[in-house]
């Protein structure tokens, strides 16, 4: 089905562009001269006849090649394309969607490898040390809710290959993709009944709620361990969320629901999407770095996300300032909150328009609500999810929702949070993880966030073991 910006694009866009032409005065001279050809029309007294048809023909050649004709006609393709672009900043939802090895990294002198080659060149000669598990316990997001629908989906999340698919109830399931008879992937093919999935291979089919295998079309009796495994799933906030724990316990606490998203008070405002090279801990640790805030996140953000660039002291009068700190929640242990307030200012003077107030509260491992206060705009949020896809290879989604922001307010916050994320994947893609990093004083909120953040791992949270090839010389 097009989108409704598609069918703007290819079905209006000529319309308009075809009125404005036929309005212009030139196009009037060129439809003018090109009548006779076309109507046999009865001339009138006055009416000069140059040479008969060829030389209508020329007459509106010669129309066409006008300045003023040409002038029209860049003037009308560029009005079309200023409301086009208008028109997309005021009502259209962001989609930001960067693929792995866009954001991050540095192609020169790579003898014309890939970006995809250059990501995977870095990440697997990075020396990373100890590190803590690679699969925390806790709710991670899988997709937006508007992305499952009618077809199952694929997708790879903590080192598994899990279907995803909407049942004919509405309800959402969460299983694994390999079917237990013959190694089929579910979500190639598998198609939906009632609310169970049915393998593309010989039709066996799968309930969602328990993964029990509840047909067998060619056989007399279903075997009783025919079955997947069928995760504990729910959807929240616009974002389907999965639940994973090492020892398979059942979900102790569960992601905050956000009343006006559910009650569709607020509007949705756009996704972006990354891919991080890094282990899941970097992502949620960098709230409880305030340090960086000053100096990262400092350079005004029209530099840019190249590391490389943004420390121009030429536009240092023009800067981000940042003040935070990051406490945890003592009833909601899972829950730690950043709030933060930020300022942007040209020789010290303040921006208005460009200041908010916020909070970023950590739902756990895989879960941000970044909920920003602004004075002429209101409250917009951003749910925030990572979910690691492999060990060290993390997706990031950003959803902006509010109900005050107008459209072009809210995609500036969406924009502008992801530009600064951006310039933190440059640091996350080539870093290492240290165990036992050397702090100061101020970065003593760093040590507490690491200890928060230990509660999610457990004894048999997945560990990542480097393949080492030992060299004999
Ligand atoms: S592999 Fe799925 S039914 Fe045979
Ligand atoms: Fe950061």
């Amino acid at each position: 089905m097009p989108s409704f910006n598609a069918v703007l694009l290819n079905l209006l866009l000529p319309v308009i562009l075809a009125v404005i032409f036929f309005r212009s005065s030139a196009l009037t001279t060129l439809r003018d001269g090109v009548k006779p050809l076309f109507t046999h029309n009865r001339l009138e007294s006055n009416d000069t006849v140059v040479a008969g048809p060829a030389g209508q023909l020329a007459e509106a050649i010669d129309a066409l090649l006008s300045p003023h004709f040409l002038l029209s006609l860049v003037v009308s393709v560029i009005s079309v394309y200023v409301f086009v672009y208008l028109y997309q900043l005021f009502f259209v939802p962001l989609n930001w969607t960067r693929t792995e090895g866009d954001v991050g990294y540095i192609l020169d002198d790579r003898g014309g490898k890939s970006k995809m080659d250059v990501a995977n060149e870095i990440r697997r000669r990075r020396r990373m040390g100890d590190i803590p598990p690679v699969y925390p316990n806790g709710w991670f997001a899988l997709f937006r809710s508007f992305q499952v629908q009618k077809e199952p989906r694929s997708i790879c999340a903590l080192g598994h290959e899990l279907v995803v698919y909407r049942g004919e109830s509405g309800q959402v399931f969460v299983v694994d993709a390999y079917c237990p008879h013959l190694g089929a992937n579910l979500g190639v093919g598998g198609q939906i009944r009632g609310d169970c999935l049915e393998c593309p291979f010989h039709g066996w089919t799968f309930r969602g709620d328990d993964g029990k295998c509840v047909k067998v079309p060619y056989a007399e009796k279903v075997p009783d361990f025919a079955k997947i495994r069928s995760w504990p799933c729910l959807e929240r906030n616009g974002e389907i969320y999965v639940w994973h724990h090492a020892e398979g316990a059942e979900p102790t606490w569960f992601p905050l629901e956000v009343e006006e998203i559910t009650s569709g008070k607020m509007k949705y405002h756009g996704i972006t999407e990354h891919f991080i090279n890094a282990h899941v801990e970097e992502v949620p640790e960098n709230g409880a770095d305030i340090a960086h805030l000053g100096h990262l996140h400092s350079p005004i953000m029209f530099l840019g996300r190249d590391l490389r660039v943004i420390y121009n002291l030429f536009w240092s009068f023009a800067k981000h300032e940042w003040q935070g700190t990051w406490e945890i929640d003592e009833e909601n242990k899972h829950t730690g909150t950043l709030s933060l307030k930020h300022k942007c200012t040209v020789f010290g003077i303040p921006l208005p328009l460009l200041s908010v107030t916020a909070e970023a509260v950590q739902v756990g491992p895989g879960i941000v609500h970044l909920v920003i206060h602004h004075w002429l705009f209101g409250d917009a949020i951003l749910i925030h999810t990572i979910t690691p896809v492999e060990p060290l290879k993390q997706k990031l989604t950003h959803c902006c929702w509010s109900k005050s922001f107008p459209r072009f307010a809210a995609k500036l916050v969406l924009f502008a949070e992801c530009l600064q994320v951006e310039r933190d994947m440059m640091v996350w893609n080539h870093k290492t993880y240290l165990s036992k990093p050397v702090l100061v004083k101020e970065d003593s909120l760093i040590a507490k966030h690491r200890r928060w953040y230990s509660q999610f791992y457990s004894e048999n949270s997945p560990r990542y073991t480097e393949k080492k090839t030992e060299m004999s010389w």
